[in-house]
């Protein structure tokens, strides 16, 4: 008999009933550090008491209205990403493959209005992940996604991460975008070099492609900058965003410039809970504690904590791990053991991490975790790469 919930999760036996800061308390009263965040979600850790205070605050006064009415927290929202970032307008989404769609939607549309309706195509990246909606998985384009869901949404040029010279050959008068994570997580926490991503831009540029950045994982402050693209001191000209900016609350976003913006006219989009006041107002509250900068100057020193103590467990155990990659607070251990058995061993050990693609091993803790956290994440992580060293022994 089917379970109640569709078993598309392969689930561990573990039920967390409460979280604080960067712990979650299993029903049996197990604590777990928690190196995961909901997958880059709890950028915060959990309960963080002023993104408490902001949900119960704006829960006391109002859960929703419509967009057919203003919505005080989510401009306070928008006002504040123009404020900090490339983008001059914001639409709101309740999920990363939600913005994947609007994304995908807006450089259709701003082709379209220019008199270049065929100028359709959007070149993606192998190892890409933009979420599981119809437009996501055919972004992506890999067989694990897309297998028995076709008709795929045609209009998907793919290309292997790293082919420069497929990518020139690619770039002609018919694509009207490129889509890339300035960091892929679910692609095993590969990085985009800084100087890809500037070649990108300057490619864009050449041929007037539109850039789209998916910073659904690697955005909010999880890679030492607000958003991670700045680290090559470059714009794009649409970005995805969810996961972090809400904190736990589900919330996402499409960043956009006005000319990238320019076809999306009232009637052509539109979302029941998109920028619902609950959602925005944490949203609001993660915003402005993310990205002050002295957040994000410690969030580096963090980074650099924990890197440092990674390098330390790969040098410690050269049969378990290859080596450690990523950027900020997104970081993967490339294990030479499955590591699927190293995530399953920190379990033992009360540590919880999240695999990834190309035997991965994800690190995806609180921007705020404490730094004697990351000393016991250290210890917990080498005590679980000894177990499963003596176990494949
Ligand atoms: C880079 C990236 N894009 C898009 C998505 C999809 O986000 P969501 O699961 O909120 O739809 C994810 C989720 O993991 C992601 O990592």
């Amino acid at each position: 008999m089917i379970a109640s919930v569709l078993p598309t999760y392969s689930r561990a036996p573990l039920t967390f009933v409460s979280g604080e800061g960067s712990w979650l308390t299993e029903a049996d009263g197990r604590r777990f550090l928690d190196l995961g965040a909901g997958i880059a979600v709890n950028a915060l850790g959990h309960a963080h008491p002023a993104l408490v205070a902001a949900l119960t605050d704006q829960a006391n006064a109002l859960w929703h209205v419509s967009n057919l009415y203003n919505i005080p927290a989510q401009q306070k929202l928008a006002d504040a990403l123009v404020e900090k970032t490339f983008a001059d307008t914001v639409f709101f989404t309740n999920s990363g493959t939600e913005s994947c769609e609007l994304a995908v939607k807006m450089a259709r549309k701003y082709w379209y209005d220019k008199g270049q309706p065929d100028r359709t195509e959007i070149i993606t990246f192998s190892g890409s992940f933009h979420g599981r909606s119809s437009a996501g998985i055919a972004a992506a384009g890999s067989e694990k996604m897309t297998k028995g869901f076709g008709p795929l949404l045609p209009g998907f040029t793919h290309l292997e991460f790293g082919d420069h010279d497929a990518l020139r050959a690619a770039a002609t008068d018919k694509i009207a975008a490129i889509l890339v994570e300035p960091v892929q997580g679910e692609g095993g926490i590969r990085p985009l070099p800084d100087v890809c991503l500037k070649g990108l831009r300057d490619l864009c540029d050449e041929q007037g492609i539109l850039l789209i950045l998916d910073e659904v994982q690697c955005g909010m402050g999880r890679t030492g900058k607000l958003f991670a693209h700045e680290w090559a001191g470059v714009a794009p000209d649409i970005m995805m965003v969810a996961k972090g900016i809400g904190g736990g609350f589900p919330l996402g976003a499409v960043l956009a410039t006005e000319n990238a913006a320019s076809g999306m006219t009232a009637g052509t989009h539109g979302s029941t809970y998109g920028g619902n006041p609950l959602a925005c107002a944490v949203g609001a509250k993660v915003m402005d504690i993310i990205s002050d900068d002295a957040f994000l100057a410690d969030v580096n020193r963090k980074a650099g904590l924990m890197r440092q103590k990674l390098e330390g467990l790969v040098a410690a155990h050269p049969d378990v791990f290859e080596e450690v990659r990523g950027s900020g607070l997104m970081l993967g251990l490339k294990c030479k053991a499955a590591n699927t058995d190293v995530v399953q061993a920190g379990y033992a050990q009360g540590v919880l991490t999240v695999p990834a693609a190309d035997n991965v091993v994800r690190l995806l803790p609180a921007l705020n975790i404490p730094d004697a956290d990351i000393l016991l994440a250290a210890e917990k992580l080498d005590a679980a790469a000894t177990h499963v060293k003596e176990a494949n022994a």
